[in-house]
C-alpha cells in the first residue's frame, strides 16, 4: 500500500523544481525584491495547492510536464498572499513557515513589492506552456478561474471579510463564507485547473469535483483555526495562539473545538463520496482530503 507521503513527495518535489524555474534568479536585478521572491516563495511549505493542480489532472490522465505551469501559478499567488496576510496592518505576524516573514527578513516595502511581483508573476507562468499542449482557449480559461479565485470575490475578498471580523462574533453561516473565500477559493481554483488541462468538459465530473474542492478548502481553514489552537509553534511554524492574540472569529471558538473538529471530519468524508465515480484514480485525491484533516502543521 502506498501512503500518502510516497504519493505526494515527487509531485512536492516537482513543484519546488517548477517555482524555482519561473522564479527569477535572485543574482538579477532589482536583487532585493528578488531575494525576497525567493525568500517567501521557496521556504518550506506544505505546497497543498501545487499538489491539488498535479493530482487532479493525474486523476483525469494529464502528464505532469502540462501541470507544471498552472501549479507553480497558484503557489505564487498563496506565497503572495501569506507574504501580505503577515504585514502588521494584517496579522502582525514575526514566524512563517519556520522563518522570519517576509517584512521582518527584509523590510516592509520589499515585502510589499514582493507580493505584488508574485501576483504578475503567477499569471505569466500561466499564459507559459512549456509542453505546448495547452490551446489558447484553455489557458485564457485557465487565467480567469486563477484572477477569479485570487481578488475582490474571492482570495482577496475573503482577507477583506476577516478584517472587518476582528473583534465580532460572527455567525455560522459568515464564517464558513469568510472560509470559503479567504482560503476555499485558491484550493478549489487548485482542482479546477487540473480539471481544465484535461480538457474534460463532462458537466457531471466538474460538478463531482467543485464539491471535493469546496469540501476540503473549507475542512483546510477549520483546521488551520484547530492548529492556532493545539498546534505547537515549532511544528506549525508560525506563532500558535496568532488568531486569538488579534481576536479573530474562527471555527473553535464559535463552535467549540469538539464541533470545529466533528464538522472537519465531516467535510472530509463529504470531499471522498463526491470522488465516488473516479473510483481508484479518485485515491491520491481522497488521501489529500484525509491528509487536510489529520495535518498537525
Ligand atoms: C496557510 O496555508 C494559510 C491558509 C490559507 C490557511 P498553508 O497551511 O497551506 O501554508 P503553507 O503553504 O503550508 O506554509
Ligand atoms: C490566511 O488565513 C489566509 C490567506 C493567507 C489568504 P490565516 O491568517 O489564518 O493564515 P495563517 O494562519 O496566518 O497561515
Ligand atoms: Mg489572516
Ligand atoms: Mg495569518
Ligand atoms: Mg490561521
Amino acid at each position: 500500500m502506498t501512503t500518502l507521503e510516497q504519493r505526494i513527495a515527487p509531485l512536492v518535489a516537482r513543484a519546488n523544481d517548477a517555482l524555482d524555474r519561473f522564479l527569477p534568479p535572485a543574482a538579477q536585478p532589482p536583487m532585493r525584491l528578488h531575494e525576497a521572491m525567493r525568500y517567501a516563495a521557496l521556504a518550506p511549505g506544505k505546497r497543498i495547492r501545487p499538489v491539488l493542480v498535479y493530482a487532479t489532472g493525474q486523476a483525469l490522465g494529464v502528464s505532469l510536464k502540462v501541470l507544471d505551469a498552472a501549479a507553480a501559478a497558484v503557489e505564487f499567488i498563496h506565497a503572495y498572499s501569506l507574504i501580505h496576510d503577515d504585514l502588521p496592518p494584517m496579522d502582525d505576524d514575526d514566524l512563517r513557515r519556520g522563518r522570519p516573514t517576509c517584512h521582518r527578513q527584509f523590510d516592509e516595502a520589499t515585502a510589499i513589492l514582493a507580493g505584488d511581483a508574485l501576483q504578475a508573476l503567477a499569471f505569466e507562468a500561466l499564459l507559459h506552456d512549456s509542453a505546448g499542449s495547452l490551446s489558447d482557449g484553455c489557458r485564457l480559461a485557465m487565467v480567469q478561474v486563477l484572477a477569479q479565485a485570487s481578488g475582490s470575490l474571492g482570495m482577496a475578498g475573503g482577507q477583506a471579510l476577516d478584517l472587518s471580523a476582528v473583534g465580532k462574533k460572527l455567525t455560522l453561516a459568515e464564517l464558513e463564507n469568510m472560509h470559503k473565500h479567504k482560503t476555499g477559493a485558491l484550493i478549489r481554483a487548485s482542482v479546477k485547473l487540473g480539471l481544465l488541462a484535461s480538457g474534460n468538459e463532462d458537466a457531471d465530473l466538474d460538478q463531482r469535483l467543485e464539491r471535493y474542492a469546496t469540501c476540503i478548502g473549507l475542512a483546510f481553514q477549520v483546521q488551520d483555526d484547530i492548529l492556532d489552537v493545539e498546534g505547537a509553534t515549532e511544528v506549525i511554524g508560525k506563532p500558535q495562539g496568532s488568531d486569538a492574540d488579534r481576536d479573530k472569529p474562527t471555527y473553535p471558538n464559535l463552535l467549540g473545538m469538539d464541533q470545529a473538529k466533528a464538522t472537519a471530519r465531516q467535510l472530509c468524508d463529504d470531499a471522498i463520496a463526491s470522488l465516488a465515480t473516479l473510483a481508484e484514480r479518485g485515491d491520491t485525491l481522497a488521501m489529500i482530503a484525509n491528509f487536510i484533516v489529520k495535518r498537525d502543521r
